[in-house]
């Protein structure tokens, strides 16, 4: 197969920051996606209902000329959320989920959640409603080895919490172990993202041969069989499993500092990427699932109606980097010529 046309997909977990940042970056998803769950990891995050609905027209008024792009908001869960705020965005239709974020766990998530009783109730409410639990699934207790924070956030917090709200509908994001792809198997109501360059990269890509920073992103890649896992859950078909890219935008000056920020910047070429991948895994035919079809269904919402082209041929030409205001975002390399263009 040397062409395949899919409906539009859609990225089911992305990073568009703000301001001069958002502007930057954001053609580089409209250009291929028509909706995204928007991170609400902003500084000062987006806790209520009316941060969200600022944020979202920030977003309308950024979409390029000629696209048509759907954000889907979502609002970061503190231990002070009100139930009610989320239920009335809910009932608006202006937010589709709320984000977990352990506190400390990651980027901008000095707000997150440290005693889960202070949002009980909150969980209560969305699992009433039938409103998703996006999970940023690591512990961050300094004792436990950053490879293994997935795994044990599974047993010490998921597990407990998906008890705890039996009608819960939960999202994994971004996995990166065998073991979060078995638990999300072997549950009801839960669903998983993988991200575009967790099938690509293991813990050695970032490390062996020289430290590479553009590489760098939380959960960290995990070693080989973790990616041949997710590689393979992706590529199953199986519709608990769908595409998230957590395209992480920030500038060369923060990712190549002694401290560097964590986050790949995906969103331009995720599709010959992933093309590229499902092709390898002679599972073409469930690309269109994985990208476009599971992540409504999971969501509870239609498919988009009109598709995208991917075909195979002459190595296509992205831009290495996104210029912005502050510096440039350097686009994710798979380290091989990407074969499938994408037309629109
Ligand atoms: O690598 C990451 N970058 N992981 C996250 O969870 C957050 C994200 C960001 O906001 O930069
Ligand atoms: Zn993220």
């Amino acid at each position: 197969m040397t062409q395949i046309t899919i409906r539009r997909p859609d990225d089911w977990h992305l990073h568009l920051r703000d301001g001069a940042m958002l502007a930057a970056v954001l053609p580089e998803t409209t250009r291929h996606f028509a909706r995204a769950i928007i991170m609400p990891n902003l500084i000062p995050p987006v806790i209520k209902s009316t941060d969200a609905a600022a944020y979202r027209d920030r977003i309308l008024a950024a979409i390029p000329e000629g696209d048509t792009f759907e954000p889907l908001m979502t609002l970061y869960l503190t231990e002070n959320t009100d139930p009610a705020d989320v239920r009335a965005a809910h009932a608006d239709g202006l937010i589709k989920a709320v984000k977990l974020y352990p506190a400390g766990a990651t980027t901008n998530s000095a707000s997150g959640v440290t005693n889960f009783d202070n949002v009980r109730a909150t969980l209560e409410t969305m699992a009433e409603i039938g409103l998703p639990l996006c999970i940023h699934g690591e512990v961050t207790d300094h004792d436990i080895d950053i490879f293994d924070r997935e795994a044990v956030f599974l047993d010490r917090v998921l597990d407990p919490i998906r008890r705890a709200n039996p009608g819960l509908k939960t999202i994994s994001e971004h996995l990166t172990t065998k073991d979060g792809v078995d638990y999300v198997m072997s549950q009801d109501n839960a669903g998983a993202t993988i991200t575009t360059h967790h099938m690509i990269i293991n813990r050695n890509h970032i490390l062996a041969g020289g430290i590479k920073p553009h590489y760098y992103c939380l959960p960290v890649a995990k070693r080989e069989e973790h990616r041949l896992a997710l590689r393979a859950a992706a590529t199953s078909g199986d519709k608990r499993f769908f595409l998230g890219t957590d395209s992480a935008p920030h500038t060369d000056g923060a990712k190549l500092a002694p401290c560097g920020c964590a986050g790949c910047f995906t969103a331009t070429n995720t599709m010959s990427i992933l093309a590229q991948v499902f092709e390898e895994e002679n599972a073409l035919d469930k690309l269109e699932g994985f990208a476009s079809l599971n992540g409504p269904a999971f969501y509870g919402l239609p498919v988009n109606d009109d598709t995208i082209t991917l075909t195979k041929g002459d190595p296509v030409t992205y831009p290495d980097h996104i210029p912005t205001p502050d510096g440039p975002v350097t686009v994710f390399q798979t380290g091989s010529d990407l074969l499938w263009s994408v037309d629109t």
